[in-house]
């Protein structure tokens, strides 16, 4: 039986991806590991939830062993936009929860999954039909960190044998959690503000063609990777998954068909429009689909329509 341990819980993708593991290997054999106390508390209404400091690598390899744990989900991360604030800082977090998942995931003998983005590629990668194995020189201080993790993370498969898989995650877009810090943020913020406010200014420009992904999908991803053979899997460390690809002036007018009354404005935020430029426009995921398997469900209006639904009820809650 697998004994999961999510890093970095409560944050975007962990706040779904717990309940997702929990369905998936058991309740009982997913703990969420947070460094926020407020939101451990949070966390632990639905699961077992411990305050856990991904850099603090004597805590975090103790909780290893307590909990008898043979599965690390890495989700530590600063984002793009915020790690530009703070290059440094990004660095030291980034790096360092990697490191030590890394080398706790050898020494406990636990596969380990990190998310890698397309923030991994820069302005001379391809941007159409991003190729699986291309040209990679981002020139944000987080897509240098997701290029070293994606090495350092084969790195430790070849000379180490840890099971180590990833995927390069688009823009995810999802109702749990608010994202903070990347570039995308964008395309998850404005379904709240229709419903808040009935306008949104976006800091991202109007043509800025980016991947996308509607979280169900990033989910599915995630644990259908760490469950496919391994015999199949030519690469490891990172795979391109891709499904929708759009402007924030195509989503806006998407949204306005459903809601006539929204409107939306551009003030421009020259940070995203250097990285936003900088990033594919759409990915080629054939080597995901044909090594595990990889088949997204959701397209742009069915996305659209759920997030709709979802966050128009968590606004009339007050829960955003
Ligand atoms: N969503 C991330 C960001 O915008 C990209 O992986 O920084």
């Amino acid at each position: 039986m697998k004994r999961i341990l999510v890093v970095g819980a409560g944050g975007q993708i962990g706040t779904e991806l717990v309940p997702h593991l929990q369905k998936v290997y058991g309740k009982e054999n997913v703990v969420a590991g947070e460094v926020r106390e407020d939101v451990v508390k949070k966390l632990s209404e639905n699961c077992e939830a411990i305050k856990l400091d991904a850099l603090d690598i004597q805590g975090y390899g103790e909780a290893i062993k307590k909990y008898k744990i043979d599965g690390i989900y890495n989700l530590v991360a600063l984002l793009s936009a915020k790690g530009e604030m703070n290059p440094l800082l990004a660095w030291n977090i980034n790096m360092g929860a990697l490191l030590n998942s890394l080398n706790l995931a050898k020494e406990f003998k636990c596969a380990l999954f990190t998310p890698s983005s397309i923030g991994a590629f820069g302005e001379n990668t391809p941007h159409k039909g991003t190729p699986q194995d291309t040209v990679m020189r981002p020139n944000t201080i987080y897509g240098v960190c997701k290029v070293s993790g994606e090495l350092l993370s084969d790195y430790y498969f070849h000379k180490f044998g840890v099971d180590t898989r990833s995927v390069r995650f688009p823009g995810i877009i999802s109702n749990g959690c608010l994202p903070g810090g990347g570039t995308t943020d964008y395309a998850v913020e404005v379904f709240y503000e229709v419903f808040k406010n009935g306008k949104y200014t976006c800091t991202v420009p109007q043509d800025a063609y980016m991947d996308m992904l509607y979280m169900p999908d990033a989910l599915e991803a995630t644990t259908q990777l760490m469950e496919a053979d391994p015999t199949k899997l030519i690469h490891r460390n990172s795979f391109n998954i891709a499904n929708m690809s759009f402007t924030p002036e195509e989503l806006f007018n998407a949204i306005k068909k459903r809601i006539p009354t929204f409107t939306w404005n551009y003030e421009i935020d020259p940070v995203k429009a250097a990285i936003s430029a900088s990033w594919p426009d759409y990915m080629d995921d054939s080597c995901a689909r044909a090594e595990w398997g990889w088949n997204p469900k959701w397209d742009l209006d069915a996305m659209i329509d759920d997030m709709l639904k979802i966050c128009k009820q968590k606004v009339e809650q007050g829960l955003y």
